[in-house]
């Protein structure tokens, strides 16, 4: 319900039709709650969900170390978290099994062998059933994508069929022990990029970046 807040929404009785700049999408309407029945692209093909990933990633391509963020910059935890609200989040178990609690208001898809225990998120113990559940969720949540946020070997996997990078560059010097994978900068093209900032707590200097994968 809350990825759809800033969309327009007409209710008919029984079924509303959620319209936004990019589809329209035909929800049933039941017990206060909306399902997804059907998308209409304006090309007029169903809408095509997409993978988009976020990182915060130094110059040097560092993401993480000793199995956390080299980094504490609270503007991107808020930017990250306005990316996500409302959508599924794949992550890998290893960043799982580091964050303190699992992600509010998100469906977490946790990628991890099948003898693993998660708790309080989708277990996923392929690549495949990960997309599949994270193409369920963006029909269940009318979410037009889906996240994946990381780490490095659940980057290496997904960043192929991703369309849409959701990117914190930051200008850190200091250690890390794991790297995003290599970007092939010339397939990507930039949206739109934030005014370089300065972060109050670390001192670090940080800037957002949206890119999209250029058309063959
Ligand atoms: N800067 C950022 O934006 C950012 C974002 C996220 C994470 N990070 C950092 O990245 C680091 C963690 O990255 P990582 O590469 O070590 O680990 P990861 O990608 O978080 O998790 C890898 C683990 O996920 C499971 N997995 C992955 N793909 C799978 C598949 N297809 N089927 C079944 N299980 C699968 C495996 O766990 P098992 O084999 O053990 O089950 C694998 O060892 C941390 O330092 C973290 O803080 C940084």
């Amino acid at each position: 319900m809350r990825a759809i807040s800033r969309h327009f929404l007409i209710t008919l009785s029984g079924f509303a039709l959620v319209v936004t700049f990019k589809y329209v999408c035909v929800c049933l309407r039941y017990d206060g709650r909306l399902f997804w029945l059907y998308s209409i692209h304006p090309e007029g093909t169903y809408l095509p969900h997409e993978l988009a990933l976020s990182v915060a990633i130094s110059r040097k391509g560092v993401i993480g170390h000793n199995g956390g963020v080299p980094w504490s910059i609270p503007d991107d935890l808020r930017r990250f978290y306005r990316i996500s609200v409302g959508k599924p989040v794949i992550i890998g178990f290893d960043t799982w099994r580091h964050m303190p609690k699992p992600l509010p208001r998100r469906r977490t898809i946790v990628l991890a062998e099948a003898d693993k225990s998660i708790d309080g998120a989708f277990h996923a113990h392929s690549q495949e059933m990960a997309l599949n559940e994270a193409e369920r969720a963006c029909q269940y949540l009318v979410s037009a994508e889906a996240i994946v946020a990381g780490g490095a070997n659940v980057y290496e996997q997904f960043l192929p069929q991703c369309t849409k990078i959701y990117m914190t560059e930051i200008l850190f010097e200091g250690p890390g022990d794991t790297y995003f994978p290599q970007l092939l900068l010339d397939e990507w093209r930039v949206h739109d990029e934030s005014p370089r900032r300065e972060c109050a707590v670390s001192g670090l200097l940080y800037q957002f970046k949206t890119m999209y994968r250029r058309e063959k």
